[in-house]
C-alpha cells in the first residue's frame, strides 16, 4: 500500500507544498520537540528487525509496518496469514535478550536533548510502543530528566500515519501543532508529523526516503545532533568554510606538520565560540597510546593511554567522537575542571593514525552536527595537504 493510500485509507489528512518559502519563520516559532523513540532515539530498530524476520516474518511484511501500532501490525501479521500471537512471542523473547545487554543511544541525541532541555523547550516521546517500555528505556540510558511527557499509540485508536499521538503530544504539552517540530525516522512517523501540520524532520535510520517522503519532510538530518543547527538562527557560528581555506593556505604555504598544527590549534581557538582548549595529541606507532602536541588553552595530560578517555577511545576506534557530556563518558581525563563537552578526530597519514584533534568546551552539547562536519572537513585538508607522516616518528 502506498503513503497516499495508507492516509487516505484510515481517514487521515495530508499536507502539501509546504517545503517553499517560509521554513524560517516557522522554525522562529517552534517551543516543542515531539520525538519518535525506536530508530530515532534509541538504535532499536535494527534490533525489533532481525527479531521479526528471525520469528519468521518476510522482509517486505515487516517493512509494511515498521513504525505503526502493535494492533496495526498483529492485524498485518493475521492478513499475511501468519500466527500473530506466536511470532510476537517469538519476537518479544528475541530483542529482550538482546535490549538485556543494554538500550543503545542514537548518536546525537543526548546532543539534542540536553541542548533543547538548557534552553527551555517542552520536549516529549511520541512511540508506538508502550509508555511502560518508553519509561524502561529512559531508567536504562538516565534520559528521564530530558522529557516532560510520553504518549503511546495505545492509547489511541488511530497509530501513525495518522497524526493523532502527535496532536495528543502537543495538547498534553500545552502546545499547539504550528509551533512543533517533531523528529522521526520512519515513513509512517513523516506521514503522521506532515498530517499534524507539524515541522517534520526526518533522521533516516534502516530505511533511506524515497520521493512521497522526501516532499512531506521539511528536513532530512543525518544525526539528530542537526536539530540544534535547524532551531538555533540566530546564535553566533565559525564559519568553517572560511576556516578551512585559511588552513588549506597556512599548509600549502610550509607544509611541515607542526607549524601547521600550532596554526590550526590557534585558527580553532580565535575562531570558535565556548571552546576552552583546542590541539592535537600524536599518536606512538608502535602501539602505544597519545602524547601532547601544539595547542591552545591550559596545560595538559602529557600522555593518555591508546583506548582511555575520550583520545584514547577516539585512537583505539580510529573515529570520531562526540561526547555532549563528559560526565556521562565512562574514563573522561580531566585535564581542565572546566569542561563539559568534548569532540575528538582522528587525523591520519599513510594509512595510519597519526594523531587526534581534541576541542574542548565549557557548555554542555557544544559540538553539534554542523561542528563536527565542519572539523572533518578541516581534517581532510590537513591530511591532503600537510606533511603528516613527519609527525608519525616524534612520539
Ligand atoms: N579530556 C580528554 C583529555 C585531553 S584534555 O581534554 C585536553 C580525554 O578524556 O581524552
Amino acid at each position: 500500500m502506498s503513503g497516499r493510500a495508507a492516509l487516505k485509507g484510515r481517514g487521515c489528512l495530508r499536507r502539501e507544498g509546504l517545503m517553499e518559502g517560509n521554513n524560517k519563520d516557522r522554525i522562529k516559532n517552534i517551543d516543542t520537540v515531539i520525538f519518535d523513540m525506536d530508530g530515532t532515539l534509541y538504535d532499536t530498530e535494527s534490533i525489533y528487525k532481525a527479531g521479526w524476520l528471525a520469528a519468521g516474518v518476510p522482509l517486505a511484511v515487516y517493512q509494511s509496518f515498521i513504525g505503526t501500532s502493535s494492533s496495526f501490525i498483529n492485524e498485518t501479521l493475521t492478513a499475511n496469514g501468519l500466527d500473530a500471537a506466536e511470532i510476537v512471542a517469538a519476537k518479544v523473547a528475541y530483542t529482550e535478550n538482546e535490549l538485556s545487554k543494554g538500550v543503545p543511544i542514537k548518536d546525537g541525541a543526548l546532543t539534542a536533548l540536553i541542548w533543547l532541555k538548557e534552553r527551555g523547550y517542552k520536549t516529549a516521546i511520541a512511540t508506538s510502543s508502550t509508555v511502560a517500555t518508553a519509561q524502561r528505556y529512559l531508567e536504562a540510558t538516565g534520559m528521564a530528566e530530558y522529557f516532560d511527557k510520553i504518549v503511546s499509540g495505545n492509547q489511541l485508536e488511530r497509530g501513525k500515519p495518522c497524526p493523532d499521538i502527535f496532536l495528543m503530544a502537543a495538547g498534553e504539552l500545552g502546545s499547539s501543532p504550528e509551533k512543533c517540530m517533531v523528529a522521526e525516522d520512519s515513513f509512517n512517523g513523516v506521514r503522521a508529523g506532515n498530517a499534524a501540520g507539524m515541522y517534520t524532520v526526518m533522521i533516516p535510520d534502516l530505511i533511506q526516503p524515497d520521493e512521497e517522503i522526501k516532499s512531506l519532510a521539511d528536513e532530512l538530518l543525518t544525526t539528530l545532533a542537526g536539530i540544534p543547527d535547524l532551531l538555533d538562527t540566530e546564535g553566533s557560528r565559525a564559519d568553517y568554510e572560511m576556516l578551512a581555506e585559511q588552513i588549506r593556505s597556512l599548509a600549502e604555504a610550509k607544509p611541515h606538520w607542526l607549524p601547521v598544527m600550532a596554526n590550526t590549534a590557534a585558527a580553532l581557538f580565535g575562531a570558535m565560540d565556548n571552546i576552552n582548549w583546542a590541539g592535537f595529541y600524536l599518536a606512538d606507532q608502535s602501539g602505544g597510546g597519545l602524547t601532547l602536541g601544539p595547542f591552545q588553552g591550559k596545560t595538559a595530560c602529557i600522555s593518555i593511554a591508546r583506548g582511555k578517555g575520550v583520545c584514547g577511545t577516539a585512537l583505539l576506534k580510529d573515529e570520531v567522537i562526540a561526547v555532549p557530556d563528559v560526565h556521562r563518558f565512562p574514563g573522561h581525563i580531566a585535564c581542565d575542571s572546566a569542561s563539559r563537552s568534548e569532540i575528538v578526530l582522528p587525523v591520519r597519514a599513510g594509512g595510519r593514525t597519526a594523531a587526534v584533534l581534541d576541542i574542548d568546551s565549557p557548555v554542555r552539547a557544544r559540538f553539534t552536527q554542523r561542528d563536527r562536519e565542519g572539523l572533518e572537513r578541516i581534517v581532510h585538508i590537513l591530511e591532503e595537504t600537510a606533511d603528516l607522516e613527519g609527525c608519525l616518528t616524534v612520539v
